[in-house]
């Protein structure tokens, strides 16, 4: 492992130049008007695949943006560690709150980063985590020290459902046959904190679609007389909380696996700070699930929020109307054993039989993902842990994230694989928001312990 470690050291810049070229394609999957970018990054990407020595490496296109695959089998006899992430990025609206361009990527000093960190989109979700791969897999392949067979999968659809990821992984089970899945993607407690990822939320999302009246309407001839489409989605939506912010969908927590006190106690041992939650935030206090703690509510709790709503007159000024249609996009995340297709239907029936008279309810269903749990007792889990050790000098925590990458839960159905989520961002990295960043010393960090996961992956698994 030195002489990984030493050619680590010895290409810093050069890893960061090599990335910051990924960086300012903007590979924004949900607007096809970057589809053009989104080919070029995953052309980008198998280049690199290829200079650092990996075999069969191949873009295959899909219905949609391509996946990336590459491989370095050097032994049958070794295990094999599939590697997943994603190299398309949420768009970068509003632009006008960006303190540099998001595609054009800066190392900016900040509080939590005095070494600096890399601004722009893409940086830590998931460029930045995912090429932290390619150099580490790099930096083995160059010294000799690989120790397990890899397989690297990128897609170019994560934002957006990885609809045709699902497809992929099912038509090419025995290309991807593996030991186990590494994925960084998520996020870490802090830079003196190091954790490991051991479970996702799941998501069910759905746009609803309220309508009254058949056109618009004059507020002051109809108004107190016919339901208010605006008024009435308000009122609903209002209505699916109650005072001790349960969600009061019928059905809803049916499936919620509670956790045990003792599994909760063990959960409080991680450093949580309220003052410093508020304080990141700008905000005086905190909101949630009566009897639970922030970070139960944000992981192991499941939630419902809306996203963004809209109807009606919103421009200069001021217009009378009552609107024929409000719309809303809602999302909940979901915990184990909760399906999305269940909740989507729960959701469906409740919202109709909600709507006030004079109003006609339509939901439409949008991806979804179901939640993922990982084991801690598993030779994956302790090469983890012995790896964060080795370079952080601690043992790492294992923490349930509240984020969701729906396909970690098919590559356990599809392909019978557990996935280990190192990931290696922090909450404050504002992934999705502007001034997206990604710190150097997450990222160097995160390539240095990459290989001792190999290495000590290898080991363990001789038993
Ligand atoms: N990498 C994130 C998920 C994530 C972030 C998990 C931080 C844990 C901690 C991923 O790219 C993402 O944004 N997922 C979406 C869901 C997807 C279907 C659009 C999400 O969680 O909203
Ligand atoms: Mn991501
Ligand atoms: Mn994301």
């Amino acid at each position: 492992m030195q002489n990984t470690q030493t050619y680590i050291q010895a290409n810093k810049e050069k890893f960061l130049n090599e990335l910051f070229h990924l960086l300012r394609i903007p590979s924004i999957s949900a607007d096809p008007a970057y589809a053009s970018d989104v080919q070029k990054a995953a052309q980008e990407i198998s280049a690199q695949m290829k200079n650092i020595g990996m075999q069969k490496v191949a873009v295959y296109p899909t219905a949609g943006h391509p996946i990336v695959y590459g491989e370095k089998i050097i032994n049958s006899s070794l295990p094999t560690v599939l590697v997943y992430g994603h190299y398309d990025v949420q768009p970068a609206d509003p632009l006008e709150l960006w303190t540099s361009p998001p595609f054009e990527p800066v190392v900016v000093k900040t509080e939590i980063h005095p070494e600096g960190a890399i601004f722009g989109r893409g940086t830590c979700d998931d460029k930045g985590q995912m090429f932290m791969h390619l150099k580490a897999v790099e930096a083995m392949i160059a010294s000799e020290e690989l120790a397990c067979n890899v397989k690297i999968m990128i897609e170019g659809e994560e934002e957006v459902g990885s609809a045709n990821l699902g497809l992929f992984i099912n038509e090419h089970k025995d290309l991807l046959k593996a030991d186990i899945i590494l994925v960084s993607d998520t996020g870490m407690l802090a830079n003196d904190t190091p954790s490991i990822t051991t479970g996702l939320r799941g998501l069910s999302y759905v746009e609803v679609e309220v309508t009254g009246p058949n056109r618009d309407l004059h507020s002051g001839i109809y108004g107190g007389c016919v339901a208010n489409p605006i008024n009435a989605l308000c009122e609903m939506i209002a209505s699916l909380h109650d005072e001790n912010m349960h969600i009061t969908i019928p059905g809803f927590y049916d499936k919620v696996q509670e956790l045990s006190q003792n599994e909760r106690d063990e959960m409080a041992k991680a450093p949580f700070s309220h003052e410093d939650y508020c304080k990141a935030l700008d905000i005086k206090d905190v909101s949630g699930e009566r009897g639970y703690s922030t970070p139960e509510r944000g992981s192991i709790r499941p939630t419902l929020d809306v996203n963004g709503i809209w109807g009606g007159y919103t421009g200069e000024g001021a217009k009378t109307v009552i609107a024929s249609k409000a719309f809303a996009k809602i999302s909940m995340r979901l915990v184990p054993d909760q399906m999305p297709e269940e909740i989507t239907e729960l959701f469906q029936k409740h919202f109709e039989s909600i709507a006030p008279a004079g109003i006609t309810v339509k939901v439409h269903p949008h991806h979804g993902g179901e939640p993922v749990v990982t084991p801690i007792d598993s030779i994956a889990y302790q090469a983890a842990s012995n790896a964060y050790e080795k370079t952080f000098g601690k043992k790492p925590i294992p923490v349930r994230s509240g984020g969701s990458i729906p396909i970690i839960a098919l590559f356990e159905q599809v392909l019978g694989l557990k996935t280990i989520m190192m990931g290696f961002g922090l909450n404050s990295d504002a992934i999705h928001s502007p001034n997206e960043h990604y710190g150097l010393f997450n990222f160097y960090k995160g390539i240095e312990t990459i290989p001792y996961f190999y290495q000590e992956y290898a080991k363990l698994s001789k038993g």
